[in-house]
């Protein structure tokens, strides 16, 4: 337990003065959370030494590398480096990884795949994160039961021992990211080829398969077909030799084009992971924002606020389809830009706790949870108020708002956004912003 940490956050509030018009400045877009999470929990599967770089200083990559230490991993962090020695010390698992990790970060249930590869056996709880209704693990457990892993389940406890991995088959009754990327951990040593049908091919799931083939594994993936092919290696065989570098933040990436979108003015953004952002783009484009390449990984965004019409219908699904971490983020523009916005979430059940809070700041939105869409007429003017971040994304939809709304904001429950951004404070500042911890 010597290694430098990330910072930790306890329950905290972001205190925001709104009225900001003109944004103007530069952003550097961070290492992705959702990419680094899955290749951090692959570690196990690594008997070696290795560097990974572009890693955020965030809360949930804290709590990933807290469960890495107690599974006896060594860690130690320089800016935004990972050394990782999963060698010498790393033996075996004899107690379920506690409670309260897992509880912390939904990425906890990644460990599965990674454990049983290493050990033939995994125990750990029930997963938590961003509460966004319930969100079950049946395809993780479906599919590796496929695979030979049997179960034992007691409460919130798993604990799941396979004496090998065994070559299949396997469909996904939906491209879920989380349990591609546990079946692919799971698979990395299997007796024979595994094939999972219907697989997430989001680009963090193609980062761990790039991080994992960098370290000699073997996995085949057909982006057009959703199919991933994973061929047994040895395991003395899989080490990383050079260091890796982790993708940049898509979501992190249109967070702060659709801030700078809402607010008018022009921004310079860098690190942007353009290929992996068309789709909200392309909208943002077709809503009257003008986006500019500078080179493959710069752009500048500029907005006119009276240019900005909307009569759009925008449908959430598995890449590459619109982000549904992207669906929150839109909303604050859509209550700005001219036009009516039909805003349909098709990933997730439950994604509308934070229309509550944004309706507190006198945000009119027509939700109709039958069809899990909500209406947006924009041209509306919102109020400061006292909010609660209820999840990640559905809080830097309020951090949006708050910033351009009459009057001052203070959300709270400010840890689900620190969760996930980092230097968020520090970046919205730099802009212009004028917010604050509190
Ligand atoms: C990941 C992302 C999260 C993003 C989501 C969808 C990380 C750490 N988090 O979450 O930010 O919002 O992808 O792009 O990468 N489902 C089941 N059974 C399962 C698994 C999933 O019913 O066993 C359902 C979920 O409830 C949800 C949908 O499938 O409705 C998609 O979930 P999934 O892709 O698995 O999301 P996560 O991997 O948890």
């Amino acid at each position: 337990m010597n290694m430098p940490k990330f910072q930790t956050y306890g329950r905290r509030c972001i205190l925001v003065n709104g009225n900001h018009k003109n944004l103007s400045g530069k952003i550097d877009i961070s290492g992705s959370k959702n990419a680094s999470l899955p290749i951090l929990a692959s570690a196990p599967l690594l008997n070696s030494r290795f560097l990974l770089k572009n890693v955020p200083k965030i809360q949930d990559v804290t709590t990933v590398f807290n469960i890495l230490e107690y599974l006896n991993v060594t860690i130690h962090v320089k800016n935004n480096c990972a050394y990782i020695d999963s060698s010498s010390s790393f033996t075996s698992i004899k107690r379920p990884i506690p409670y309260d990790l897992c509880q912390k970060t939904r990425a906890s249930i990644l460990f599965l795949g990674s454990l049983l590869s290493r050990f033939h056996k995994a125990a750990l709880y029930y997963p938590g994160g961003c509460k966004l209704g319930f969100r079950p693990i049946d395809y993780h457990i479906e599919g590796l039961k496929k695979l030979g892993v049997e179960f034992y389940f007691n409460g919130d406890l798993i604990v799941a021992k396979a004496k090998k991995i065994k070559g299949t088959t396997f469909e996904l009754p939906f491209p879920s990211v989380g349990a591609t990327e546990n079946l692919i951990m799971a698979s990395i040593f299997a007796n024979d080829k595994v094939t999972l049908m219907n697989a997430s091919i989001e680009p963090e799931v193609v980062d761990l398969i790039n991080f994992l083939n960098a370290s000699n594994a073997q996995i085949k993936l057909y982006p057009k077909e959703r199919i991933v092919e994973i061929y047994g290696v040895n395991p003395e065989d899989l080490r990383l030799k050079t260091p890796y570098t982790v993708i940049s933040d898509r979501i992190e990436a249109i967070t702060y084009a659709v801030l700078c979108a809402s607010l008018g003015g022009e921004l310079l953004m860098k690190n942007v992971p353009l290929n992996h952002i068309g789709k909200p783009l392309d909208i943002l484009r077709s809503i009257g924002v003008d986006i500019r390449k500078l080179d493959e990984k710069s752009i500048i965004i500029s907005s006119q606020l009276e240019n900005l019409e909307s009569n759009l219908e925008i449908v959430t699904g598995p890449y590459p389809e619109f982000p549904t971490d992207a669906h929150p983020i839109f909303v604050p523009l859509l209550l700005r830009a001219n036009g009516t916005t039909i805003l349909k979430e098709r990933v997730y059940k439950d994604r509308f706790q934070y229309v509550n809070e944004l309706k507190k700041m006198s945000a009119n939105i027509i939700l109709n949870e039958e069809d899990r869409s909500i209406i947006i007429n924009g041209e509306q003017k919102l109020h400061g108020a006292k909010v609660r971040a209820t999840d990640l994304r559905g809080g830097m939809a309020l951090m949006i708002a708050a910033s351009y709304a009459e009057g001052s904001t203070i959300i709270a429950d400010s840890d689900q956004i620190m969760r996930g951004y980092e230097d968020v404070i520090l970046k919205f500042r730099s802009l212009g912003v004028d917010v604050y911890e509190c």
